[in-house]
């Protein structure tokens, strides 16, 4: 069986499933004072999970919406976020994607991001690149951060974190072409990808938001660590960095160093 195949199929249907839901939002629910959840978040993901283990039934899954297996499990598993930008989705934002990723023995193997509305299928599967809509996609050619155009996004403990990204904003805006926060990290991600953004940091995600973006982003020449330049704390999403990878080690710096980083206008700013 072509699990890319059977992934981009299942991410499609769900797709359909949401894009039918976007604009009669009946029930809003709140996980945390600002994670909400909808009927559609809901669905997509019972939709999801039934085709996953009817063509996979010996792969561990972990859902947003119903949890499941703990991501780093030493066989195949499955990383669902049915609905990425549910903020989006409930407020008629139209921005939002379904995203699958595949996980076997701790490493990345298929990603499937679909965005319903504009019909955009980002699938990537390990040593084979990533692909746009079935065209092949590669990440910008962007070499300095000081031309870099990028995207974050503010974690749900963003109310109350003592470190809520406001500081590293700040940084990043003093030192690059613009800083978009979209509200869909899988979309961040892809965008990274095919080269619409040059980089994309953000903290305190799950699994399921980053598995299938941080292999568009690998398959399609750049890079993605945590903020020391590893992957200790990646895949679980404490700390996310994609990059075209030119431009990966000015970001680190900014990350590390904050605003003692250096400053394309201003080299002595502190
Ligand atoms: C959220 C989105 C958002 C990011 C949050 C995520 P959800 O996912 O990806 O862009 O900033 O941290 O939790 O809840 O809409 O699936
Ligand atoms: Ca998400
Ligand atoms: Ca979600």
């Amino acid at each position: 069986m072509d699990t890319l195949a059977v992934a981009i199929a299942i991410a499609r249907e769900a797709g359909a499933l949401v894009r039918q839901g976007f604009g009669k939002v009946q029930r809003l629910e709140f996980k945390g004072a600002v994670n909400p959840v909808t009927e559609t978040d809901t669905a997509a993901e019972a939709l999801i999970l039934s085709r996953l283990r009817a063509a996979f039934p010996e792969h561990a899954i972990l859902g947003e919406e119903t949890g499941g297996s703990p991501w780093n499990v030493p066989g195949p598993i499955w990383l669902v976020d049915p609905l990425d930008g549910t903020n989006n989705f409930a407020h008629g934002f139209p921005h939002f994607a379904v995203s699958l990723g595949l996980m076997v023995g701790g490493e990345l193997q298929v990603g499937v991001v679909y965005d319903p509305l504009r019909d955009e299928l980002f699938a990537a599967q390990r040593g084979a690149g990533a692909t746009l809509n079935g065209t092949s996609i590669r990440v910008s050619a962007t070499a300095r951060l000081t031309d870099a155009f990028l995207a974050t996004g503010f974690g749900y403990n963003r109310r109350v974190a003592a470190d809520n990204n406001t500081r590293m904003l700040d940084c990043f805006l003093r030192r690059s072409q613009g800083v978009r926060r979209a509200g869909s990290a899988a979309l961040d991600m892809a965008y990274v990808a095919c080269g619409r953004f040059d980089g994309y940091w953000e903290s305190y995600l799950s699994p399921w938001d980053l598995a299938a973006g941080v292999l568009l982003v690998q398959e399609a020449g750049g890079r993605a660590s945590d903020y020391g330049g590893g992957t200790a704390y990646l895949f679980s999403g404490r700390e996310v960095l994609v990059s075209n990878g030119l431009i990966h080690a000015e970001m680190l710096r900014v990350l590390r160093e904050g605003p003692a980083a250096p400053h394309p206008d201003f080299p002595a700013l502190t």
